[in-house]
This record gives structure tokens, sequence and C-alpha cells, in this order.
């Protein structure tokens, strides 16, 4: 079928051209964001393949059935991004790639707090300067300390998993608790005393309605343990950014890893090295010694990246013959 892949990479045309050997779809690679300015690049596309930071709303899902568009197979597990509702009525069916590893992104989780804790970003720098002074670069035993994980699904079960190995207490919040990791020891709390119990706090649930500013204002300041570690590998606005920050100031947030960004589409997986970030809360982010960010590449694995393209070509050559895998199908 004809494919139009938005937001492609390099890597993304590697790995998607490698498994089409098999499946011969013809693809044509847009290194544009799928917005409402490019959706009119898919006209005689029936199938459109998009990613996290694509704007699949009801402006883009309007042009894009005007167009011809029947399938849009989003290339990534989350799909916050994209009007269900909107696409349903359109007659747009949509699928995603549930799951292409949730140990890459749990993986990732634990190398922000490995890094946060044992600084060995600064390190890094430090001895290839020649300076091999210690100061500043102390942290603190993982073993013994309590980690709370906010949403036990794939990537949060195999975290919690990762840190019970650490030797930390373990204990969750979500609406579904998990048996298998209560057997393991994960006590499952309520939201505000996982938040006064916790020494790190990693964010593992998707952005709905209700999780969105999970960590705001009241959070920080009412519940959150002071000098806590904050981290979230799942959606930016999961974080109210402004209220963090403040939370950084007072120093109630005591470390802060985040591998996404709220406002991040406009920055994230592009090399802005020689322009202005025209964002002041992500400068002010990147400004303290205590945070970390990453551009979401919590997923960025060649596991990862071989599932995403497969199964995404395996969504579209089911839909080719009317028969999709339910597991992926979101309407
Ligand atoms: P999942 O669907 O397996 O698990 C999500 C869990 O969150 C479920 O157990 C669900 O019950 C729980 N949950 C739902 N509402 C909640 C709430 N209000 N409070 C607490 N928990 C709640 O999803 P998976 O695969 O584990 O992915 C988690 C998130 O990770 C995704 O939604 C996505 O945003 C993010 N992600 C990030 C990537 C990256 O590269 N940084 C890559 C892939 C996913």
């Amino acid at each position: 079928m004809k494919i139009a892949l938005f937001s492609t990479k390099r890597y993304d045309r590697r790995f998607f051209d490698l498994f089409n050997q098999d499946q011969s779809h013809e693809i044509t690679y847009f290194e544009n964001r799928l917005d409402a300015s490019t959706a009119g690049l898919t006209s005689g596309f029936p199938v459109v393949c998009a990613f996290v930071n694509d704007r699949v709303d009801r402006e883009v899902l309007q042009i894009l059935a005007g167009n011809g568009v029947k399938l849009v197979a989003m290339r990534c597990a989350g799909y916050n991004n994209v009007d269900l509702p909107a696409a349903k009525e359109l007659g747009i069916d949509v699928v995603r790639v549930p799951a292409y590893s949730p140990y890459a992104v749990a993986e990732h989780t634990v190398a922000l707090i490995l890094t946060l804790n044992r600084k060995t970003h600064k390190a890094y720098n430090r001895v290839r300067e020649g300076n091999f002074a210690l100061d500043r670069l102390e942290g603190f035993d993982l073993f013994g300390k309590t980690v709370g994980v906010v949403g036990t699904g794939q990537i949060g079960a195999i975290f919690a998993k990762i840190m019970i190995g650490f030797g930390c207490n373990v204990v969750a919040f979500d609406p579904f608790p998990n048996k298998e990791l209560e057997k393991a020891g994960v006590t499952f709390l309520p939201k505000q005393e996982l938040l006064s119990q916790s020494d790190i706090v990693s964010l593992h649930c998707p952005l709905t309605p209700e999780t969105y500013h999970f960590i705001d204002d009241i959070a920080i300041k009412r519940f959150l343990k002071p000098g806590a570690m904050l981290i979230n590998t799942s959606r930016g606005a999961l974080l109210d950014s402004k209220a963090v920050i403040d939370g950084l100031k007072k120093k109630r947030i005591g470390y802060l890893g985040i591998d996404v960004y709220e406002q991040e589409a406009d920055f994230f997986f592009e090399d802005l090295s020689e322009e202005i970030i025209d964002d002041d809360l992500l400068a002010r982010l990147l400004s303290f010694p205590n945070v970390l960010v990453t551009s979401h590449q919590g997923f960025f694995t060649e596991e990862a990246l071989t599932e995403i393209a497969r199964t995404s070509l395996d969504n579209v050559t089911h839909f080719g013959k009317g028969a999709f895998i339910a597991k992926n199908k979101l309407t």
C-alpha cells in the first residue's frame, strides 16, 4: 500500500526499508512533522504513518479524510496526540505499536536515575580535563531507598522489578494494581502516600485528562518528600513545568530527570545547537545542575526500532487484507 511516513529520520528509513523488503509497501518518507500545514502532502496515500510529536487532531484528520486517507498507523505506543473520536467520525482507522520494547524505556529510566545520583555525566567531563577531584560528585546508595512507581503497566512493571533488584523498597500507584508486582513485594498506595514516602518518584502512566499535570504545585508543595528525585519518561504534560521549576528553586525537588517535556514537539529530535531556544521554561530547566534532560530517547534501541518498523508494516498489511490485529487497533 502507499504509505506517507512523517517525521522521518535516517534511522526510521533504515529500519522501515529493511523490513519492507518482505512486505513491498510503497513508502514515501517526509521529514516534516505532520500538522495542519503538512497534512496536504497526504493526497494519494491511503495510509499515513505518524510518530509521537505529530499532530493528529481533528483539523489534521479532516484534511487527511478529504485526501482519502483510510488508516493512520501510529509507530508508537502512546496516542494522546490522536483525536480518536474525530478519526472514528471521519471513517479513519487508527492502529499503533502497543509494545516495542518496554525494556528500552525502563532501562533508560534507570540510566537517568544513576546519572543524576552518581553524576557520571559530570565525572566524564571532569576527568577528560584532568580534574580527578571528587568534590560535589557525592551520591547516595539506592539500596534501601523507597521508589514510587506511578503506572505499573508494561514499562512501570519492568522498572519496578529492576529497582527491586537494586534492593529498593518499591511502592506503586495505579487504578489497576498489578498482581504479579504485589506478589513480588510491591505495595500499592494512594497517590499522596506514594509521594510522601518515596525518595524517587518515576512516572509510567499514559497522558489522559486524569493524569494531566499529575505532578502539580500542590503535589510538590504538600506531598512530595522534600529533596526527592522526580523522573518522567512517559509524557511531558504529566508534569506542570512551571510548578516543577518552582519546586527546584525552593529545593523541594532534589533532582529531576526527564526524557519528555510538555512542549517538546518544537525541539526534540532536532539538532538546534546553533539556534536560540525560544522556550523560557525549557531553558530554565536546562540551567539547573540537578536536572538531566534527554530528548525522548527512552525508546531508542535497536530492538525497539526493529519492532516499531516490523509491527507498523504488519499493521498496514493486515489493514490491506481487512484483518486488523485487534490489540493494535485503536478505533
Ligand atoms: P501501559 O498501558 O502498559 O501501562 C500504563 C499503566 O498506567 C497501566 O497499568 C494503567 O492502569 C496505568 N494508569 C492509567 N491511568 C493511571 C493513573 N491515573 N494513575 C496511575 N496509573 C495509571 O503503558 P506502557 O507501555 O507501560 O507505557 C507507559 C507510558 O510510557 C506510555 O503511555 C507512554 O506515554 C510512555 N512511553 C514513553 C516512551 C519514551 O521513549 N520515553 C516510549 C514508550 C512509551
